[in-house]
């Protein structure tokens, strides 16, 4: 198939590099000579046809920018045949050859279907949460992470004024990616995630041997996946630190601060690196796949194994997820799950066991 003009969209959460996303898709499509639509809006904006033929100059100069220049919605329309079929005639009608679309499970979903009714699609992982299995790493999630310590930095530094614990609670949706790494790296006494128990009077405890070590600052990383199905998780443990070990303790919910800010060099290189990797899988006659970082490798995988790999890994396969899979391909999806659960453990683990 040739491709004389593919378009480009983002959708769900918006994440730092997005925009980086959208500015390498553009400049490597005209770089051989492939005219690109912008989409705003997601699904929402193909369906009604919210798009602007891009320039090179269309992408400049955002870089730098957090969010989204295309905008982001989320699409229920986009879930019904109707509007599928929507999608589709405005793809015909505006001469779009093919979709890269950015974004997190839900965005891959609908690049599966657009992409079966005959519209090439290629997904590119954005979400702060790094909750794309088939990814080592999603645009936004060091990002975001670097925000959590610049907040917990200055926290850090007024409750040493006070000695006071400060308990942080940060995105992630259900994963503690960011909660974890962040805690490492600003140096917690005490990190909650939903993926591991989490025994608050062991927190008070190692709070207290802190202290007791001569520690006047207290951060307690909780990812808000722990409030699921107790929304009160982090006021309540804020609350029984306080009476448990004297020292006065406050509630910092950082929340949508995580989804704004200039994005880091690495989500720039990121973002950039999956940009091109989806325009070249493209015109390579290429589609339903995910572009994904393995290790320091840019590949891509089947979109539908991709899910069905998030499935495996959050314990949510659904029945006959594995009938279209051989021994060998579920036995390859287990091991990675394993590795990757693995990783993130160790990492669980570093955090408790360098914590002063
Ligand atoms: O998926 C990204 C994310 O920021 C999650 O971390 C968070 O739980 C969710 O989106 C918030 O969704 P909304 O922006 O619709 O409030």
């Amino acid at each position: 198939m040739e491709f004389k003009r593919i378009g480009i969209l983002t959708s769900g959460g918006d994440a730092p590099g997005m925009n980086a996303a959208v500015r390498a898709v553009t400049r490597a499509a005209l770089s051989r000579g492939v005219e690109v639509m912008g989409i705003y809006e997601g699904y929402q904006g193909l369906i009604d046809e919210n798009m602007k033929l891009f320039s090179s100059h269309d992408v400049s100069n955002i870089l730098d920018i957090g969010g989204t220049v295309l905008y982001s919605a989320r699409c229920l329309a986009f879930k019904e045949e109707e509007g599928m079929q929507k999608a589709i005639e405005s793809c015909k009608k505006n001469r779009i050859d093919g979709i890269v679309a950015v974004g997190g499970d839900g965005t891959f979903r609908g690049a599966c279907d657009l992409s079966d009714r005959g519209i090439p699609c290629i997904g590119i992982p954005g979400t702060i949460d790094n909750d794309i299995t088939s990814t080592d790493e999603s645009i936004g999630f060091d990002t975001a992470m670097n925000t959590v310590l610049a907040m917990v930095d200055r926290l850090r530094q007024t409750c040493e004024s006070h000695s006071r614990c400060n308990v942080v609670e940060v995105m992630g949706r259900d994963a503690g990616d960011i909660a974890i790494q962040a805690g490492i790296a600003t140096g917690a006494c005490v990190i909650a995630v939903k993926e591991y128990p989490f025994d608050r009077d062991a927190a008070v405890e190692q709070i207290l041997k802190c202290k007791d070590a001569g520690k006047r600052n207290f951060i307690v990383l909780v990812a808000e996946g722990c409030a699921v199905g107790n929304p009160t998780f982090s006021e309540d443990l804020t609350k029984y630190i306080e009476e448990k070990t004297g020292i006065e303790t406050r509630l910092a919910r950082l929340a949508h601060v995580l989804r704004g800010g200039s994005p880091s060099l690495r989500d720039r290189v990121l973002a950039s690196r999956m940009g091109v990797e989806a325009v070249n899988l493209l015109l390579d006659g290429r589609s339903k796949l995910v572009v994904c970082l393995h290790g320091n490798k840019i590949e891509s995988l089947d979109i539908n194994y991709a899910l069905t790999l998030d499935r495996m890994f959050k314990n949510k396969l659904k029945d006959n997820d594995l009938d279209n899979y051989s021994a060998e391909q579920i036995e390859a999806m287990k091991a990675y799950c394993a590795d990757r659960e693995a990783r993130k453990r160790a990492l669980y683990d570093i955090g408790f066991q360098i914590a002063r």
